[in-house]
């Protein structure tokens, strides 16, 4: 057998060849983070090897992309990673319990387990285009009774849709579907997208009868890979999606403005519901604040049966 020494821990603990050392840490109790779940898709089992760098097994694929978008130096592991042939002495660099309870370290088990999940989902931002100028004028007790108004309906058509809220932010709102059930995901989105359209378009009237103005919304979908996981303080964690496709369906709505457009969507999502849609009212090419090149935006007016 041979042996890991883990500072600051200052406990030997034993490991056999096929096991990675953060296999031999749970298996061990230590309280070794490993927020991805042993993937290499975070840095939190990283270890400093301070002794015997030359007995770790070169780095995999997976480690070297991460250890060089890191900058990590040699001596820097990844725990979940990295195989041993002989004895090394290393350090934990994830050591604050703060990050122990927040990374579940101490649940300590002998299987990795992860704080998110990588799936393909559609996200959906929402925004209310020129509601400033709408809110202005009025009270902000009637600001709140109008957002609550309008949210309460459009909470409806995305609960309807199989999609939920995933937060508010202003005026605007985003919602992903496909967390729970991933079939139809995309579709599901754009069906509630359009939804969402009517559902202003019938509140126009009310809000023109009562305040003598009225708003339209602006919406985008992307359907791409995120991370989804549990967010927030150990009392008030709530499930959360973080990815760059997060980011992306943000600024496809925020394109809605410069395209003079009420519903924008991605290719990837346009590829999934293309046999749907029976109008692309148009197609549109921008390009995206923080993203290179131009993007393909299409806007949907409307969905149809499949041909058979
Ligand atoms: S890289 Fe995430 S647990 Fe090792």
């Amino acid at each position: 057998m041979l042996c890991i020494y883990y500072l600051p821990d200052e406990r030997e603990v034993e490991v056999s060849e096929a096991e990675t050392i953060l296999q031999a840490s749970l298996k061990a109790s230590i309280p070794h983070a490993h927020a991805c779940g042993g993937n290499a898709r975070c840095s939190t089992c990283r270890v400093l090897i301070l002794e015997g760098v030359e007995h770790c097994a070169p780095r995999n694929t997976k480690e070297k992309e991460l250890a060089d978008r890191l900058r990590f130096c040699p001596e820097i592991r990844l725990a979940c990673q990295t195989m041993i042939s002989s004895n090394v002495k290393l350090r934990r660099l994830v050591l604050d319990d703060e990050d122990v309870e927040l990374t579940s370290q101490l649940r300590v088990e002998a299987t990795p387990t992860s704080v998110g999940e990588e799936m393909h989902v559609a996200i959906l931002f929402a925004d209310i285009r020129g509601f400033t100028s709408f809110a202005e004028a009025l009270p902000p007790y009637d600001v709140i009774y109008v957002l609550n108004r309008y949210f309460h309906h459009m909470s409806q058509v995305i609960y309807r849709n199989g999609g939920y809220i995933d937060n508010y932010m202003g005026d605007g709102l985003m919602a992903l579907f496909g967390v729970e059930d991933p079939t139809g995901a995309a579709l599901k989105a754009i069906k509630a997208g359009l939804e969402m359209l009517e559902a202003v378009e019938r509140l126009r009237p009310y809000l023109e009868a009562v305040y003598t103005k009225s708003f339209q919304i602006g919406i985008g979908v992307h359907y791409g890979e995120v991370v989804v996981g549990t967010i927030g303080a150990i009392n008030m964690k709530k499930v959360t999606a973080i990815g760059d496709a997060v980011n992306f369906a943000s600024r496809i709505e925020a394109a809605n403005k410069q395209s003079g457009t009420r519903f924008l969507i991605s290719e990837e999502t346009y590829n999934q519901v293309k046999e749907y849609i029976h109008a692309v009212q148009k197609c549109v090419s921008v390009t995206l604040p923080g993203k290179s090149g131009e993007y393909t935006l299409y806007e949907v007016s409307g969905l149809s049966e499949p041909n058979p």
